[in-house]
């Protein structure tokens, strides 16, 4: 169980853009589809008027809408209370960092700030459940001093507030007192032999200090530390850098052979001359940050062979008609499946954000291909792959044919030299297996034409119009 706290301040002028990019982030990350609801405050001079980024989120609860004087309080009550009721849950934390003194574009110091905590807090949020399998807390730090904010350091902790716990640990924190402990909240608690001692707090500046989740002796899982240093830019600019090199070992060890030879877990069925073809097709997709949709859940077998196959997937969602899917359960929490039909509109809806990769291993009558084809090609990002399994199951006498729907594509294909639809950039037959590329717009066009060399004996095709010499 996820359940999340989101503090949006509505102050300054940039809270609207941050709150709207977060939500941005929470949804193409799948925390959003992931978390069981996440909490918000509507905190600053807007009253309760709720932002229109928000309509429609069915995960959103607002809490209320705090006065300025209680800030974050009603939200880490809240939080609180939740942990308090569901003491297996994991939590996370995360607030409109930079609303008063970002410039949001072009970014200053505190927007790289924030976004290097929202690389790890939202963007790999899964990094995070799994560490506090073994953690209490878990997050990112930097720190700020005189010579970048102008403040001076406080301990180690989570500067800049966006972190992920345990309600357990949660649980056992001193209830948030006042505005100010609130922002130091949790230094002070029953694992340190409260009472509270906020006296104690108070010399060292919020703005060093806030929302710091770290005294109250956890044990703590902190991803990366940029203790003093002040190049978050380049973090920004270049996150993939910062991965941990063992990670990236563990990553490229295991082909999908081997994982599919070694699988104990739930069965999947799938055809030997796929797996080959899938080994090259998804060998660059397997160290990334992906997500991955497949169409036909059956047993559970196949994601979780995915999920294992692809250890940095951000998300591997299975859509299957039959409701006792539903039942069942995996370890990888990057795993969700969803019952009903995946041709049907409203329960494409319940799944948000694009995919990487989409494979179609469903019900294999035509009509569903083809409709399920022309929905989710949609949903499948630039540079992502579209894969339909088991085409020999395709009726050469239905009304409308799966196997010439892509015939029909792959022919327009080859006929259109400038506009391609759908950003279609190839269209690939194997035996009883369809996959279509997609590209940027630019990249599926013919481009222009390119004469290279100087002679031309023989037709003089420098004359010829549109040539680019
Ligand atoms: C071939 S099995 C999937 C096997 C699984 N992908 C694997 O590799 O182990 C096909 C599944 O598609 C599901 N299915 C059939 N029609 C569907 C539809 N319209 N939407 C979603 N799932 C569907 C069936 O219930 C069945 O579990």
């Amino acid at each position: 169980m996820i359940i999340g706290a989101w503090h949006i301040a509505r102050i300054g002028n940039h809270w609207y853009d941050i709150a709207k990019q977060q939500l941005e982030k929470m949804i193409a990350s799948g925390l959003m589809d992931a978390a069981d609801c996440i909490l918000v405050n509507l905190a600053g001079f807007h009253g309760y008027s709720v932002p229109d980024f928000l309509y429609g989120q069915k995960k959103i609860i607002i809490i209320g809408s705090s006065r300025f004087e209680e800030d974050v309080r009603p939200l880490l009550k809240a939080l609180q209370e939740q942990a308090k009721q569901n003491p297996t849950a994991k939590m996370f934390f995360i607030h409109g960092k930079g609303a008063t003194t970002g410039t949001f574009s072009p970014p200053n110091a505190v927007d790289y700030w924030r976004e290097y905590m929202s690389h790890f807090a939202i963007d790999r949020w899964q990094e995070s459940v799994v560490a506090l399998e073994e953690h209490d807390i878990s997050g990112v730090e930097w720190r700020p001093n005189k010579e970048t904010l102008g403040i001076d350091k406080p301990g180690g902790h989570f500067t800049g507030g966006f972190f992920w716990m345990n309600a357990k640990y949660l649980s056992e924190v001193c209830p948030p007192l006042d505005k100010y402990v609130d922002e130091i909240w949790a230094q002070s608690c029953l694992r340190c032999g409260g009472p509270c001692k906020p006296e104690a707090l108070i010399p060292h500046k919020r703005s060093a200090l806030e929302f710091f989740i770290g005294h109250a002796n956890p044990k703590v899982n902190c991803f990366h530390n940029f203790g003093y240093k002040t190049d978050l830019y380049h973090f920004c600019a270049h996150p993939h850098l910062y991965r941990k090199e063992k990670d990236k070992e563990e990553v490229m060890t295991k082909s999908l052979w081997q994982i599919y030879g070694q699988h104990q877990g739930k069965l999947s069925d799938k055809w030997i001359s796929y797996l080959s073809r899938y080994e090259d097709l998804f060998a660059s997709y397997q160290g990334e940050p992906i997500s991955l949709l497949e169409i036909g859940v059956q047993n559970g077998g196949s994601v979780e062979l995915w999920a294992k196959y692809f250890k940095k997937a951000i998300r591997i969602v299975g859509v299957d008609i039959n409701p006792k899917c539903g039942e069942l359960v995996f370890d990888d929490p990057r795993i969700r499946v969803v019952v009903g039909d995946a041709t049907n509109e409203e329960v494409q809806n319940t799944i948000m954000g694009d995919f990487d990769i989409i494979i179609d291993d469903g019900s294999h009558y035509d009509a569903d291909i083809i409709k399920g084809f022309s929905t989710w090609f949609k949903r499948l990002k630039p540079e992502g792959i579209y894969v339909v399994e088991d085409m020999h199951c395709c009726q050469a006498s239905a009304p409308v044919n799966g196997v010439n729907r892509f015939v029909e594509i792959a022919k327009e294909l080859a006929h259109n030299q400038q506009v391609v639809p759908q950003n279609i950039f190839s269209v690939e037959f194997l035996n009883s297996m369809v996959i279509v590329h997609k590209r940027l717009p630019e990249d599926c066009g013919l481009g222009s034409r390119f004469i290279a060399g100087q002679t031309s004996t023989i037709v003089d095709l420098k004359r010829l119009h549109g040539s680019t010499l």
